[in-house]
């Protein structure tokens, strides 16, 4: 296994988990620490003994957001030609089911991390905010764009504007996690869900994931379509053989991944 700097990773039953590990700075996500983390996860993508990623913190943060102290002399001009931000997009674009596991603070880039995972699992400790403003700038790694969406306008605005940050329970409340579990259980009931899915058909966890995230970003008319392009396409592996004949006969299905 490759050995990284900044990230720990480890396999658990054909789910793939990284801790950050910039434990002095908080988790501080600079760009060493992103390439690292993005490299580990589209390897994990490519490899079919891996059926999903799970993404920690420890108990105590998450990501305290982007590296202050790496961006705070930084030009306009050094900001866009930096791989950084761009980072966060190839997190968006993994075929494999990604969950963040989040205990503590998740603030700015940390929580735009978790945002660009598929599903969140929160100890009870969690924190969720935005607080670019404090800093003269707003989010910059999809923080405006995912919130508003899972949220809607006015808490979005409220969050961005004026640091509001949320609970673990508040953040449920609003749909932005999937589960609230006590901060000794939340990296085990995340690596278990991870576990369940990684479990499945894995091309069709790999198109479904495809159709929900289809759904944020087009008119509904598009989705319908496109959901039905790849509901059809589905007919053409041997796991949807599988799948309804093993129903059939009452016992367990064999996923190939084919
Ligand atoms: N970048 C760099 N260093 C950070 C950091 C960050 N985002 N967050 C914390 N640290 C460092 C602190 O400088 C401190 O280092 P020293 O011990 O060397 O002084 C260490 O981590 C511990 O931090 P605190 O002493 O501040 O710990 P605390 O428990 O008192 O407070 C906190 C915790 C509320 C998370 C506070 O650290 C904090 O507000 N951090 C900054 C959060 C933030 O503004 N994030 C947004 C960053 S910008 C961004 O993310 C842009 C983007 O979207 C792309």
């Amino acid at each position: 296994m490759t050995e990284y700097r900044w990230i720990q990773t480890e396999v658990h039953d054909r789910v793939g988990l990284a801790r950050l590990n910039n434990p002095k700075a908080l988790n501080a996500l600079h760009p060493e620490l992103m390439q690292e983390l993005v490299e580990a996860l589209e390897a994990w993508d490519r490899d079919e003994a891996i059926g999903a990623m799970v993404i920690t913190g420890n108990e105590k943060v998450f990501a305290a957001g982007a590296d202050i102290r790496s961006m705070a002399q930084a030009s306009a001009v050094d900001m866009l030609l930096s791989a950084y931000i761009d980072l966060f997009d190839r997190i968006g674009r993994l075929h494999k089911p990604v969950i963040a596991a989040v205990s503590g603070w998740a603030l700015g880039g940390g929580f735009e991390l978790a945002m660009a995972c598929d599903m969140i699992v929160a100890s009870e400790t969690a924190v969720f905010g935005q607080p670019e403003i404090n800093l003269g700038i707003i989010p910059g790694a999809g923080g405006t764009q995912r919130l508003t969406r899972t949220v809607g306008k006015y808490l979005a605005m409220e969050i961005i504007l004026n640091d509001r940050r949320l609970t673990a329970e508040e953040a449920a409340r609003f749909g932005l996690v999937n589960r609230v579990v006590p901060v000794d259980r939340y990296l085990e009931e995340a690596l278990e869900l991870a576990q369940k899915i990684a479990q499945r058909a894995p091309i069709a966890v790999r198109l479904g994931k495809e159709a929900v995230q289809f759904a944020l970003e087009s008119s509904l008319e598009n989705g319908l379509r496109h959901e039905r392009r790849l509901f059809y396409l589905l007919f053409a592996t041997e796991d949807q053989k599988e799948g309804m004949q093993a129903f059939l006969e009452k016992r367990k299905p064999s996923w190939q991944g084919r």
